[in-house]
This record gives C-alpha cells, structure tokens and sequence, in this order.
C-alpha cells in the first residue's frame, strides 16, 4: 500500500531535503505513533478477571445520565435507567459509556467503577467530538475547503482541550469516509471527494486530538471511523451496500483510513455497510487481515451503534448470539450499544466457539489503551467540574472558530467584483430562512454545542455595518412556505441597495440518515430567491448546507454566491469577515457541484471514457446527460479570491521523470487585481494510456500562496515515480513508464497551464 503521506511529505522536498527527513527525529516520532505499550500489571489483571467482567471491558453503552443530549441524536430507546448504568459498572460489567453529559456525570460514574467494583478498572468515557465540543467549529466537511490540514489540527486540538476537561477521554472522530455522492448525508462529516486531500486532514485531525502524549489531560484518544467505505453507500443511501473492485477500494477509499491510522490513531470504528457481500462488522478481511496484519494496527476496534446486531437484518447472522461471535471473530474487539457482547461472548468462550485466548488479547487492547490514556494512574485526570467551566468557550477558541469559519467559505461566483462590500453607506437586506435566529448555525452531530451561543448571520452583518442599515426578513420556512414571506421579501429587497439571500438546507438535511434524491435548494426558497432576484437588486446568495448542490434558476444566476456551509459558534462573524473584506475568501470546494442531482455521483476525478464530450458544445453519442455537459458547476477546488490571477509559465524541469529520480515542475500565479489574495494552487495529473484505465485527472499536490497586489510567485513542486503509483491487474501497486499530461491550475477542470512529461522506463 502506497503511504499517500510520506510520499507527499517527500514529494514537496526535493531530494536532499527527502534524504534529511528520512534520518530525522520527527520521522522517529512519527514511526512510533500507533505504537502500544502494554504495562505488566494489565496481564496480572487479566487473570484475576471472570469471562463475564472481560466481555463487560468490551461492551460501552449510550450514557443514560438524564439530559444527556446525546440520546436524542441516537435511535430511541438507547438510554437505560441512570441507576441501573451505575450499577453494571460497579459489577464490571461495563468499559464505559458515550455521549454524556460532562464531569459531573463521569464522576459520578467513575467513582463507582474505581471504588466500589471488583477490581477497580476504571471506565473510559466516549463522546462524538466532531467539530468542536463546546465552541462549535465549521463542520469538518467545511474545514476541508481551508486547504489547510493544519488547520483542522489546530481545530481538533481546540476540541480536545474543551472535552478532556469535561471527563471524556475518546473521540468518535475523525470520519474519514470518502463521499462521491452528494445524495449522501454523511458526506458532510468527511473529508470530500479527493483521498489524497482528505488523507491528510485524516492525519491532521488524529494529531490535533491526540497530540504527542495519550496521558495529556488536554488530549483524546481518537477513532478512525467508519471502516470501512461507508462513504460508498450505493446510491448515496445512508447504511446502503458498498459493491465495488478491491482496486477501487484501496484506492479512492482506503487511502485516508491508513493515513489516520498511520498518524497514530489507535482506535478505529467499524462501518454500518456492507462491502461486496460481506459487512464491514462481521468481515475478518478487513478488521484482521488488513487492518492487524497487512497494515499493523495496534489500537482496538469499536464496532459502530448495535452496528454487530444490525447483521442479523441484513441477512449475514442467525441471531444476537452468532452476531455476537461473528463480530468478535472478524476482529471486532468492542461492541457499541446493542449489549450482544457482554450478553453472549461467555456462552460463546465455555461453549468453545470463541477461543479464551482471543477474548483475553480484545481485553489486553483495551486495557492498554486505557493505561496510555493515564487511567489507571489517575481515572479523575479528565473529570473535573471547575476545568470543565474554566475551558469552556474561551475568547481564544472563539477566535479559532472564526478564523477556521471565514477560511472554510467558498467564494463560487463574483460577477462584476460584487463582494467585497462596502462597509457603509449602504441599506442592506439580509433574506431568508437563515438569516437570523439561534438555529442551523452549529450544524448536524454537535453533542454538546449550542445554537443559542452562536452568532447569525445578521448580528455578523450588523457587527460590521451598524444595526440602522440593516434589514432582517424571513421569507420563507426551510420547506415550507411562510403565508405573506415573499411580499414582505420583495418589499425589503426594494427597500435596499444590496440583498444578502440565505438559503440552503437546515442542519438536520445531512447528517446521519439524510439521504437526499434532489439535492436543490428546497422549493419554497427556490420561489423566494425567484421573486428577490426579480426586484433588480444586487444580490449576494449565502448558501447554508451540508454538501455540495445543484444550484437552479436565480440561485445559480445570482452575480454573487458564497458557499458557506455549516460553521459553527462565529458563523455570523465569519461570513461578514468575508462578505465585507476584512478577509479575503481563500478556500476551495472539497466536493464538486454539480450542474443537476442526476449526476451524481459526480467527482472530478472520473475515468474518460471511449466518447469524452470535447470541451465546448455538447456532441450526440458522447458521454453526457441530455442537455449538460459532463462536467461540474464548480468543480472540485474551485473557489475565487478578491484578487484576480492568471496562471503562466509552467517549466518542467527536464522532459523525462526517471523511475529512482524526480521531476521538478513549476508555474507563475499573478495577482493583478487591486485586493490581496491568498491562492491555493493546485497540482494534477493524467496518466494518458495504462494497463489499467486512470482517471482524467487526479491530485497530487497544493500549496496556498499569498499574493499582494500586483505580486507574481513561482510556485514549486516535485514529483517522483511513487506519486504515479496505481493498483495494477493483480491488485498491487504499480507504475507505469508513459506519458503524463501535468496541470497546474485553480481547480480540477480549469485548464490553467498543462505540459506533459514521460515516465522513463
Ligand atoms: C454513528 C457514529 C457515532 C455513533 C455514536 C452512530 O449512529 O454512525 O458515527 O459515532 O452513532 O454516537
């Protein structure tokens, strides 16, 4: 398996520089993340256990403290009793609860389980720290857009300084799962389209939640997840099939796992779906023979929610006993909330089915883990209330998600350099159902965020222009029609020089089982954009939403539009940072827009076909839907700056890459606008003709670069023959001498410069 991100790391060196990193202390330390040590007492331990006190070390539960905000996020029915909660961890019988509600709760509970049980384990508390944990970041979807893996450490950091002072020790996160389909919902927990990007803001987030130090009280354990291909769900159906070539697999969707995994992650979740028949919770493939052995892991496997209980109607076990087993045999060390393990795994070990020895290493992953977590020296270490209020939403963390906010919006169009505004001198009217109001700002899987401390878009306006200018009107419900919104619209719209148009979707249209068929703004916004736009106005469209659209009509129309997704606490402050100049819009889309939902799905990164429509008009018995190209709206890293640049001068440095060398190639970017720019410049390749048929064009590098007024960069970048690997015939890496057209360019299908080189035999 390729390691996308050494080859990266060395591909943006050049060859000393390489040879440097290869003897360096940093590359030591990254060889010794995943690493677990197992401390001699956890074996001690181990042997004075009951089988039923080991299979409660691998059951956790939904907390069932009341309030738990949680529960609600969950089907129903998942909280038991408190009391009764309380009790299974004073008998064992538990390793520890997620999605609960603070220290108070862990306390509560630890306390129990390290006084009062048998053997005094202490329990470990999960939660689904997503995108913040209090001060709500854009969601990781959005953070994507920065192009900025550091960032999203910065921010997963952030996250994890919040919740280890609030009593939880393990993240749910990061999802890594590649999303090609727009209908999909989950699409916005990920990473994007791309798995060399989404790769290393996998890596990125792993580090920022678990720094360099598993004990420290301001870090978390995190879990890679969903393993794996969830994102592949047939026809964007959340929890529907995944049914595709093993090239494919290791390919597109594996990449990011690995690159998760191999930043140090030691704990992984497995996905609700299937792959090719056989489901992710009960295969011994995947969970054992790639995960343990071809890859290495060290860490521990949490099954998803009753996820080993769902193979039961999916058709893949008898009943919760062989769910049970199937699941534990595959390599599944921990089962989340169905209780199948702790209910059958002692049944199946006296029975002979599972073999003790197996139980006992499931157990020792465990164990150890929560050792390197400090538990066992301290299990109060991230249980205490006064840190819990004392880290809470402070100034710098907001500070945080406001630059992460404005760095995460996509400017997607700006006819006659509409944006930047003016920050005064005009009547502005801020439109639509997302407008104002303590709602859609945090976004979809925030546990313990809250809408009520998040600034809307219109207190973001008004913190920049003055209340007096500003006008606030609904116009119309999400998906329902407001009775007399559209005249009190048109009438604002009048009554203003610019519109601010805030439509989209609400937080609960993605997320978990938000599949979309039409994935538009929603018909009664459609309506009301139709009637704004009809007034003359110009126009702005700030779009709210959890994946990429298909935009229509006046949306699509508008002169102006800001992609600007779900971003948390500052959402308000962020947008006005980026609508009035103070920052100038820097990011680019991680998943492409498509012309209409029929597409999808749709991903730049698409094989040619026999039949390509050539640029320009559509011809017939070419590869196009009726009456749209086959392209995107805005592709995958698109996005525009307030600047305007030009890309010239693309230099190879020799015509030919050689097998055991490498190939320098660079581009000019020019600035010639009046604003500064910062220009994510991004590099891609195309292997004409293979022994396996590439894609039309894949990433391979980016670099963001700031531009001042006027100012060019030659911008830098190496390539080596690794970076040309793909999964051959026999499903192995390979690579391939040839031709390879190279673009350096502001987004996947713009033409930017383009040469060509050879791949030396
Ligand atoms: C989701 C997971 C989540 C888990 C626990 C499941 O429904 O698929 O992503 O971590 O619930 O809340």
């Amino acid at each position: 398996m390729l390691d996308l991100a050494i080859s990266r790391r060395a591909a943006l060196m050049g060859a000393g520089a390489a040879a440097a990193w290869l003897a360096s202390p940093a590359r030591a330390l990254l060889q010794a993340a995943g690493q677990v040590q197992v401390p001699a007492f956890v074996d001690q331990l181990i042997a004075r256990m009951t089988l039923e006190e080991k299979a409660g070390q691998l059951q956790i539960m939904a907390s069932a403290w009341g309030g738990g905000a949680a529960l609600s996020l969950n089907p129903p029915g998942s909280g038991s009793d408190f009391s009764q909660q309380v009790e299974e961890a004073r008998r064992g019988l538990l390793t520890g609860v997620f999605n609960g509600n603070g220290a108070r709760m862990a306390r509560i509970m630890q306390t129990a389980a390290v006084r009062e049980s048998r053997l005094k384990i202490p329990l470990i508390f999960a939660a689904d720290v997503i995108h913040g944990h209090r001060t709500i970041f854009p969601v990781p979807l959005a953070e994507v857009a920065s192009f900025e893996p550091d960032l999203a450490r910065r921010t997963a950091e952030a996250a994890a300084f919040e919740a280890s002072g609030a009593g939880i020790d393990w993240t749910f996160s990061p999802m890594v799962d590649v999303a090609r389909d727009q209908r999909w919902g989950r699409g916005v927990e990920g990473g994007g389209e791309d798995p060399m990007l989404g790769s290393l803001f996998a890596a990125a987030r792993v580090r920022g939640f678990q720094g360099a130090d598993l004990r420290s009280d301001a870090h978390l354990l995190s879990c890679i997840k969903h393993f794996a291909a969830y994102g592949a769900a047939e026809s964007g159906l959340d929890y529907n099939v995944a049914n595709m070539s093993m090239r494919r697999l290791r390919e597109v969707y594996l990449p990011p796992y690995k690159a998760g995994f191999d930043a140090g992650a030691l704990s992984a979740m497995a996905s609700f779906n299937e792959i090719n028949g056989v489901p992710s919770t009960g295969s011994h493939w995947l969970m054992t023979d790639l995960l343990r052995g071809e890859w290495g892991f060290k860490g521990f496997v949490v099954s998803d929610y009753t996820g080993d209980e769902e193979m039961i109607l999916g058709g893949y076990a008898k009943d919760g006993r062989d769910a049970a087993k199937l699941a534990f045999l595959a390599g599944v060390d921990m089962s989340m909330q169905s209780g199948l393990y702790r209910q059958h795994l002692p049944g199946l070990v006296k029975s002979g089915e599972v073999p003790e020895t197996l139980l006992n290493e499931s157990v020792r992953r465990v164990l150890a883990l929560k050792a390197m977590l400090g538990l066992f020296d301290d299990p109060f270490r991230r249980i205490d209330e006064k840190r819990e209020a004392a880290r809470s939403m402070l100034p710098k963390t907001r500070a945080l998600a406001r630059e992460a906010g404005r760095k995460a919006i996509v400017l997607l169009k700006n006819d006659g350099d509409l944006l930047p505004l003016p920050r005064s001198g005009k009547r502005i009217a801020v439109i639509g159902p997302f407008a104002a109001g303590a709602h859609d700002l945090v976004g979809p899987w925030v546990v313990y965020g809250d809408d009520s401390k998040a600034i809307d878009l219109a207190t973001g306006v008004r913190n920049v222009v003055g209340p007096a200018s500003v006008t606030v009107t609904q116009g119309s419900g999400v998906a329902e029609p407001l009775p007399g919104g559209i005249e009190q619209a048109v009438a604002a719209a009048r009554g203003a020089d610019i519109v601010l148009l805030a439509i989209g979707e609400s937080y609960d249209m993605s997320g978990e089982a938000q599949s979309r068929t039409e994935i538009v703004v929603p018909e009664p916004q459609q309506q009301l954009a139709e009637a704004v736009a009809a007034v003359g106005k110009p126009m702005v469209v700030v779009l709210k939403h959890g994946r990429a659209l298909a935009l229509e009509g006046a949306v699509a129309d508008a002169p102006a539009i800001l992609a600007t997704w779900f971003l948390g606490t500052e959402t308000g402050n962020a947008i006005a940072d980026v609508l009035f100049g103070a920052y100038g819009p820097s990011a680019r889309l991680p998943a492409s827009f498509p012309w209409k939902s029929g597409q999808e799905p749709y991903y730049y990164a698409h094989k040619p076909t026999g039949r390509p429509n050539p640029p320009g008009e559509l011809q017939p018995y070419k590869a196009h839907f009726r009456g749209i190209p086959n392209s995107a709206r805005y592709p995958f890293g698109h996005g525009l700056t307030y600047g305007k640049i030009a890309y010239s001068g693309l230099a190879l440095s020799g015509p030919s890459l050689p097998m055991n060398g490498s190939i320098q190639i660079s581009a000019t970017v020019t600035n010639s606008g009046a604003r500064a720019a910062e220009e994510v410049v991004q590099l891609y390749i195309h292997d004409r003709v293979a022994s396996i048929t590439r894609p039309v064009r894949e990433l391979k590098a980016f670099r963001k670069v700031a531009l001042a007024p006027g100012q060019s960069q030659t911008v830098r970048f190496t390539l080596t023959a690794a970076d040309l690997t793909f999964y051959g015939l026999q499903d192995r890496p390979v690579i391939e001498p040839g031709t390879f057209d190279v673009w350096v360019a502001p987004s996947a299908e713009a033409e930017g410069v383009h040469g060509t080189f050879e791949l030396a035999a």
